[in-house]
């Protein structure tokens, strides 16, 4: 079975596995749900006799064949069975309708204590069994957030070296940086959560070149969420990682003033935008769009930012994908003046009514892409236990699953506890719910290494 084939058979799986826990059974969706994974399954099961599908970790597998990792409502979904004891599903041939029904709401049927084998034997399915895996621990050197972290480290490294270069009068690498943005854009497709889990460390001791990689990382995210794939999504991502490199001109005593600038030194500042657009000319291999994005990144949707006096113009779409990773990395992290602001607070500054620096419907996409609470996040419960993002609800923002790493008193237990904030008690009530997002560093812990 290829790849395509196997993620469509879980897609459907987790769709009809999310309509019957939505809908009552005789609603069309469900229906139509279990039609859709039965036709896969069974056109499957005509070239083999069974189909088994596994959950290890955060990773589902098929056949033995590891699906890219990456969707949220994926890893929702494996966590979720694995929660419940199911690590295996193996589906055989002669599976029917009725039995995918039947397996549907025996999996959608959260109130029962009864073990999942023993339910659906009871409802008479025969051509699935459910159980666990027994496998060596897997230690996948390319899976997981050890090896987001090992490429987004790399990309900061280089990022300086780029940065270093121009600051010399010579020319950025254009190599290095391709480097750089492959490894994002593998990221951005594979395993988008590491990587934006990545992007919300707050540091400012490098914050240049963490800010050069956020912003190509965010600008990436949100171009694929655009279905911008291959060479144009690389042309985005070089766009972003560059957008800024007219500040190696910017003198230090500007770029790093801990106050308000005066008018003069805004002035100067303002420069870097020009000067930008004239390196990245210079810079062999750099695609066209890099210094169009340079010159345009502070103009605004109303052209009211700068540079002035520009005349008519329409802003390139990479400009304005760049300008929301560009203000939200820039307030999310922590800076000598100020520490950095939480999620939902630099949500509402950006979406303020009739704010012109963002393009308004991109603005709702990204933050639909980064979710409420994003994985990775560090947040506050409501017994005022901290806990860290681990999965998204694949419907609800509110409720995501999260590792609670905290008492109520703040002290570190020993064994974090998974909760699913979505689940309720026997009296029908959540027993935890996320209040807020908190800053690792305010309580030093850096939620990352919990995932
Ligand atoms: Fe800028
Ligand atoms: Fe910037």
């Amino acid at each position: 079975m290829d790849q395509k084939k196997a993620e469509e058979l879980i897609r459907r799986l987790a769709a009809a596995l999310r309509g019957t826990e939505l809908y009552s059974p005789s609603h069309p969706l469900v229906q139509r749900g279990i039609d859709a994974f039965t036709t896969a399954a069974t056109e499957r099961l005509q070239s083999s006799p069974h189909v088994v599908i596994g959950f290890i970790g955060d990773e589902v597998v098929v056949d033995g064949m590891r699906l890219p990792r990456g969707t949220a409502s994926l890893i929702g979904f494996a966590r979720d069975l694995r929660d419940r004891g199911i690590e295996k599903v193996t589906l055989s041939r002669g599976l029917s309708r009725a039995e995918v029904g039947n397996l549907l709401s025996v999996f959608g049927d959260r109130a029962s204590h009864v073990p999942l084998p023993d339910r659906l034997a009871a409802k008479g399915v025969r051509n699935v069994t459910l159980g666990r895996i027994v496998v060596d621990e897997v230690s996948d050197e390319q899976a997981g957030i050890a090896a987001a972290r090992r490429v987004y480290s790399a990309a900061v490294e280089t990022a300086e070296s780029l940065w270093n270069a121009a600051k010399a009068g010579d020319q950025p690498d254009p190599a290095a940086a391709r480097k750089i943005i492959d490894g994002l854009a593998r990221l951005v497709t594979q395993d988008r959560t590491s990587l934006m889990a990545l992007t919300a460390l707050k540091k400012y001791d490098n914050y240049t070149f963490t800010h050069m990689v956020n912003v190509a990382a965010l600008a990436m995210a949100q171009a694929r969420s655009l279905n911008i794939e291959g060479p144009l999504l690389r042309e985005f991502g070089f766009a972003a990682l560059m957008h800024d490199i007219g500040k190696v001109h910017t003198p230090l005593d500007v770029l790093n003033k801990p106050d308000k600038l005066t008018s003069d030194e805004f002035k100067i500042m303002k420069r870097h935008v020009v000067e930008g657009a004239h390196i990245l000319r210079r810079t062999p291999e750099m695609p066209a769009l890099a210094p169009i994005v340079a010159f345009e990144h502070h103009l605004k949707q109303d052209l009211s930012g700068y540079p002035e006096n520009i005349g008519s113009r329409r802003l390139n779409l990479c400009t304005m994908i760049v300008s929301i990773a560009d203000v939200f990395d820039a307030l999310r992290s922590n800076r000598p003046y100020r520490q950095g602001l939480a999620t939902a607070r630099i949500r509402s500054i950006m979406g303020e009514q009739g704010n012109p620096a963002f393009n308004q419907i991109l603005l709702k996409r990204f933050v639909n892409l980064m979710g409420l609470f994003p994985v990775g996040n560090l947040v506050r419960l409501s017994g005022d236990e901290l806990a860290v993002v681990t999965a998204e609800h694949p419907t609800d923002p509110f409720r995501p699953q999260v590792k609670i790493l905290t008492d109520r008193t703040g002290a570190m237990i020993e064994e974090p506890v998974l909760a699913n904030t979505w689940e309720r008690d026997s009296r029908g009530e959540h027993p935890y719910a996320v209040v807020e997002a908190v800053d690792p560093e305010s309580v030093d812990i850096d939620p990352l290494k919990f995932l």
